[in-house]
């Protein structure tokens, strides 16, 4: 089995998990189905991802502006996700896999930060996959926070960003939008972007090997020109 270290070989990989809703509501199934049906997106992904020469991956489970949408919607994702976290954090830590949440916390409901707080402590050792999880969070305000230490380098900048994870070599996002909803914005400056029209629900090791196919045969020259 091939390993991985953050900060060694190996690609950062962000996923916008799109098409949730859409997915439930095509089967007649409320939208909270959906999501999760989404967890055992994650669950596949993550199990596939370092085998795949992926050290690092963030996924955006919920970002600032979906707390526009309904009460209970919202509700429902904040259990799910402390679900998640108290449920899956042993697992995770057994399998060599380091757990960070990035965004804001403190508008987080009661007893989601502490289940943050463990589910990080309790895989902090992991060195197979960096797992990165975006909940309540926003791109321009993790850039305006950073930008407050007063970093002298675009180094120190990505530095505070993304800490371990670096760079995003590819972005996928899945259900056909074609968009970055104020994802990654310092960390995607060159990364390689890929839309599929795949619902997350439906996303698994295969579709995530796809996109590496077809990110592989890139050619990326980060603004020089092709090798001779
Ligand atoms: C986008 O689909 C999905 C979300 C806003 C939530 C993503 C959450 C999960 C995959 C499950 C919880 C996460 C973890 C880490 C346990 P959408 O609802 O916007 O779908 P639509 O575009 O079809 O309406």
């Amino acid at each position: 089995m091939q390993s991985t270290l953050p900060g060694s070989d190996g690609l950062h990989v962000a996923l916008i998990m799109d098409g949730n809703g859409r997915w439930a509501t095509g089967r007649g199934l409320p939208r909270t189905a959906g999501h999760r049906a989404g967890v055992e997106s994650i669950r596949r992904v993550c199990e596939a991802a370092p085998d795949l020469g992926v050290r690092a991956l963030t996924l955006y489970a919920f970002s600032a502006d979906n707390w526009r949408r309904p009460a209970e919607e919202v509700a429902f994702l904040m259990r799910l996700l402390r679900r998640y976290l108290e449920a899956e954090a042993a697992r995770l830590a057994d399998s060599g896999v380091r757990l960070v949440v990035i965004g804001r916390r403190d508008r987080l409901p009661e007893g989601l930060p502490e289940a943050i707080a463990a589910a990080e402590a309790a895989t902090a050792a992991g060195t197979r996959l960096l797992l990165r999880i975006a909940i309540d969070y926003s791109a321009r305000d993790a850039i305006l926070a950073a930008a407050a230490s007063a970093p002298r380098s675009r180094e120190e900048m990505t530095g505070l960003l993304a800490g371990a994870a670096g760079d995003v070599d590819l972005l996928v996002r899945t259900s056909g939008e074609k968009r970055l909803s104020d994802f990654l914005l310092w960390e995607c400056a060159y990364a390689e972007l890929a839309f599929v029209d795949t619902p997350w629900p439906d996303f698994d090791g295969a579709a995530l090997a796809a996109c590496l196919d077809d990110f592989r045969r890139r050619d990326r020259r980060f603004g020089g020109l092709k090798a001779a």
